[in-house]
């Protein structure tokens, strides 16, 4: 349990580029009166990435990166988050790797979701890697973020069954619900 008797919430980003309904989870959670954080900003690699709506609905400040062709979009996400204090970073489906240097800065600092059981299956399409493998089990990880790809201490993991008749879109919507 954390204690914020006297103290503020930690000012959190959270980083997406798709659908965004982990940081829907998130933001419900941030709203809850106890909770430890407020998500102060939300950052997309992805102009079209579904989840910045809810940028608009919860009117949260939200700014958009282009990594492949902005050179200095590492730089200016520094600036960012020192401009809005930020102290936590939570990535949630964000598609891009970050600098060394941008995550040595932020280090323990930085936390992901990852639709697998660490350290089995890191990288992408994980759940078609799992039922090829025949796998009897799956599930999600939060994790701190390392300079290694889905290598950083893991927090917490929850696991999902897998069922025969599995695909690897099945797989993912009930591994989804445990990431939530
Ligand atoms: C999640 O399964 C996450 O673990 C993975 O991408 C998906 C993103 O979902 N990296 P959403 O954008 O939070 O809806």
């Amino acid at each position: 349990m954390v204690l914020l008797i006297g103290s503020k919430k930690i000012k959190t980003a959270v980083f997406i580029s798709g659908t965004g309904t982990n940081l829907k989870n998130l933001i419900k959670f941030s709203k809850l009166k106890n909770s430890p954080i407020s998500i102060e900003l939300i950052v997309s690699s992805n102009d079209k990435a579904k989840g910045l709506i809810f940028a608009n609905r919860f009117k949260i400040k939200k700014r958009i990166f282009n990594f492949k062709r902005d050179k200095l979009a590492n730089k200016k996400l520094n600036l960012l988050l020192e401009k809005n204090n930020i102290s936590l970073i939570c990535l949630a489906g964000f598609m891009k790797i970050l600098s060394k240097e941008f995550i040595k800065k932020f280090k323990g600092k930085i936390l992901n979701i990852h639709p697998s059981l660490l350290p089995k299956y890191k990288g992408l399409n994980t759940h078609e890697r799992v039922l090829k493998n025949k796998d009897k089990y799956s599930g999600c990880t939060v994790h701190f973020v390392n300079s290694r790809l889905d290598s950083g201490k893991i927090i917490l993991q929850k696991r999902v069954t897998i069922r025969k008749k599995d695909t690897p879109k099945t797989l993912a919507k009930r591994i989804l619900v445990q990431e939530h």
